[in-house]
């Protein structure tokens, strides 16, 4: 989501007349776009602040004036605290209101020309929808991001989400159908919904004179029907808005990847039940199976959060166990991080940093042993593979499989931006290598019965 509402900014900037630059340097305009899930991201912003600190004196020296902006979720909960700890800072933009960007660094230009003090502070949640301001220029990428819905009515109790990105919304049908049709424009291929609660997905659509509200399920054909999308994700999942429709979706829509990021946390009851999760492990256990119906070659990844408070070794056993059991391919796991102004922050049974680290450890070595298995037994298959970004080595293109497995190929650069498909010749924990066989872009056949053909 952070790297979407970075290209957005980018957007109103070259809208405005700039051109967006990775060159501090040589940049009147500093952003600094930031996450607040955990403590460690967000200390990240203020040393990072110092560096641009000494870039804007440097350059002040050379009498040229420098706005620097700090944007995101770190800017929406630390408000005015961030130019007391750095005053050099001149705006702070929280994620609901950064389509005013332009007019507040025009408005602090001026304050620079005249040597006033500069500090402006904006971190309303308004009532209009920022996407309704947003100019829709968008970056060419063969795999782009869509946000589709945003904010979080759910509360765990761990988590800053819902006080930083506010109340559930969902944008309607028509504006994500056509901000989806000007990056198939671009070049995109693939294209993945993004949402704090994506599946909680429920905007409007107008069917004749009426206006309905639909689901993600919907949402999703109504993408998979427009010319030129090969391929579809979703990102992230809450599993208690995992509906019957959307389970059908993924047996409907060939172009939905056989790949679901479905966040579960913890393994236990007990500490789902804590953590405010709204479900049972059975509940999981249960769509998953539902999936696998839909798509039997579906895979799954997951968050985890370790040393959550009060969370026994035999909670911590639990994890490990449905870890095991599901085999997750890919996953992201967290020592648990006490954000302030959670419920969980101040919950008995906070776990000591020793355990949270060795449970990590141990679950981490756990997950890897999954990744790497799934890596191994892709070997020999063929995949079909996204080319969308450059190798390292000159004549080396990089790609994701349906898994988003990492696969590196060599070949020309006329390859960059298809689809092809790869046959897998070696793989390691985190990447695989392979060789084109053929091109083409995906037709009906789920990819496992290309591959049973392509292997007779
Ligand atoms: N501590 C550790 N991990 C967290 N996450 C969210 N909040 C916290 C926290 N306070 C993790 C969850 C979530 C992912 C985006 O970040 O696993 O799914
Ligand atoms: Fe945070 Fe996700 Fe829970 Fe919402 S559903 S509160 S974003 S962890």
């Amino acid at each position: 989501m952070n790297m979407y509402d970075s290209d957005r900014m980018g957007d109103l900037l070259l809208n405005a007349g700039y051109s967006v630059s990775d060159e501090p340097l040589s940049s009147d305009v500093l952003i600094v776009n930031t996450c607040h899930i955990r403590e460690r991201a967000s200390e990240k912003l203020f040393s990072e602040l110092g560096r641009l600190r000494n870039i804007k004196i440097n350059r002040q020296n050379q009498k040229k004036p420098t706005t620097i902006v700090v944007a995101g979720c770190v800017a929406q909960a630390t408000g005015e605290e961030i130019f007391r700890r750095a005053s050099y800072v001149d705006i702070v933009l929280g994620p609901q209101t950064y389509h005013r960007l332009i007019d507040l660094i025009e408005q602090n230009k001026k304050q620079l020309e005249k040597n006033e003090k500069t500090a402006i502070l904006d971190i309303e949640f308004p009532q209009e929808s920022k996407f309704e301001h947003l100019p829709n220029i968008g970056t060419k990428n063969f795999s782009a991001f869509l946000s589709v819905q945003e904010g979080c009515d759910k509360f765990c109790t761990f988590c800053v989400v819902p006080y930083t990105r506010g109340a559930e919304y969902s944008r309607p049908v028509a504006d994500i159908l056509s901000e989806a049709q000007s990056a198939i424009s671009r070049g995109a291929k693939e294209i993945t919904l993004l949402g704090q609660n994506v599946n909680a997905y429920h905007g409007q659509t107008n069917s004749g004179q009426k206006t309905k509200e639909v689901g993600l399920g919907y949402l999703l054909r109504a993408l998979a029907d427009l010319n030129g999308v090969e391929r579809l994700r979703y990102i992230t999942s809450h599993p208690v808005d995992m509906d019957e429709d959307l389970i059908l979706a993924h047996g409907e829509i060939p172009a939905l990847m056989p790949f679901l990021h479905l966040p579960v946390q913890s393994g236990s009851d007990d500490v789902l039940n804590r953590m405010n999760r709204r479900h049972k492990i059975s509940d999981y256990y249960k769509i998953i199976e539902k999936l696998l119906e839909q798509r039997s070659d579906m895979k799954i990844s997951s968050d985890f959060i370790v040393g959550f408070p009060g969370e026994s070794t035999k909670d911590f056993n639990a994890t490990i166990k449905l870890i095991n059991d599901v085999k997750f391919i890919q996953s992201y796991s967290f020592k648990y991080s006490q954000r302030p102004g959670t419920p969980a922050a101040t919950m008995n049974g906070q776990v000591v940093e020793g355990e949270k680290n060795s449970r990590l450890s141990i679950l981490q070595e756990v997950l890897v042993k999954h990744q790497e298995d799934f890596n191994q037994q892709s070997v020999n298959k063929i995949l079909p593979v996204l080319l969308d970004r450059k190798g390292k080595k000159p004549d080396q293109l990089v790609g994701r499989s349906p898994f988003m497995q990492p696969v590196h190929v060599n070949t020309n650069q006329s390859d960059f931006g298809k689809i092809v498909n790869v046959k897998l010749v070696s793989a390691t924990s985190t990447s695989l290598k392979g060789d084109i066989t053929h091109t083409g872009s995906r037709d009906n056949m789920h990819y496992e019965e290309k591959v049973e053909r392509a292997l007779l």
